[in-house]
């Protein structure tokens, strides 16, 4: 299809999907942390199936694939990062036990009962924690795990800007113990919560987007579309240093009961 035929949104989300496709990462998130929350998880062999949902161009998966031996689904609504996840797949010589598959979270193609552990690193948003959770359940086996990170309040209180930009961008964004009460009520015990570090943010997420940034204007120059986008993520990466003991990223993990 050439561009005289797309929408704008259609013409936005692939330029959203080419910005991010040029960073390792495209929401917080470490190693490390993927290796702790990994921790709480036990019932792992190397029969296991594995799903990562909203894997994106797959900074985690890879992680998750180097501990752990089963075989791993990472689906992702986006086919340019998917091209990206499967280059790096034969890079690391994983491509016999991990696949990308571009697909929808609202329409995954799991059988009920199939699944040992869902994974998804900042992205269940994208259909909202509570509909996620509750709707990924009947994929798990029972004692089977999910684990998810997931923007949240630190505080029941906090300043008046910063509360009323999250509430735009994602109003389910909710305090940890109500996270952790929808979590039980959708039938999880919940095994783990735990902030991610701030490293998640400043090192791995915010700064590698400043030579980013330059680069996609740069290519983009007078595009409006393009200025705006990193005009948001640049404010985004304000609001973050300016009221972080608000709020972040926290690792939910929960075992299907
Ligand atoms: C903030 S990024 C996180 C990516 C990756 N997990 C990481 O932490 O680097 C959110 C991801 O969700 C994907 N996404 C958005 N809507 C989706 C949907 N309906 N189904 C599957 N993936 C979706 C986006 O393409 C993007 O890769």
């Amino acid at each position: 299809m050439s561009d005289e035929n797309k929408s704008i949104y259609e013409f936005d989300l692939r330029l959203i999907y080419e910005y991010y496709s040029t960073i390792e990462r495209q929401g917080p998130g470490s190693p490390e942390v993927t290796i702790k929350a990994l921790s709480f998880i036990d019932n792992l062999t190397n029969e296991s199936k594995i799903a990562d949902i909203g894997c994106g161009t797959g900074g985690q998966t890879m992680v998750i694939a180097n501990h752990t031996s089963g075989n791993i689904t990472a689906i992702d609504l986006s086919p340019i990062f998917i091209d990206i996840f499967n280059i790096n797949t034969q890079k690391l010589n994983l491509q016999d036990r991990v696949n990308g598959i571009v697909g929808s979270m609202e329409n995954l193609p799991f059988q009920n009962q199939e699944l040992d552990l869902i994974w998804s690193e900042g992205a269940i948003y994208n259909i909202g924690f509570e509909r996620g959770i509750n709707e990924w359940y009947k994929f798990l086996k029972k004692g089977a795990f999910f684990a998810v990170s997931e923007v949240s309040w630190f505080t029941e209180e906090r300043p008046g800007e910063i509360d009323e930009f999250w509430n735009n961008e994602y109003p389910e964004i909710d305090t940890i113990s109500n996270k952790v009460k929808q979590m039980e009520k959708a039938g999880y015990i919940p095994m783990a919560t735990f902030v991610l570090p701030e490293n998640c943010w400043i090192e791995n997420f915010y700064a590698p987007q400043v030579s980013a940034q330059e680069k996609f204007l740069q290519k983009y120059l007078g595009n409006k579309t393009a200025e705006e986008l990193v005009e948001n993520q640049r404010h985004e990466a304000k609001l973050y240093y300016k009221y972080k003991e608000f709020y972040g990223y926290v690792f939910y993990i929960g075992k299907k009961t």
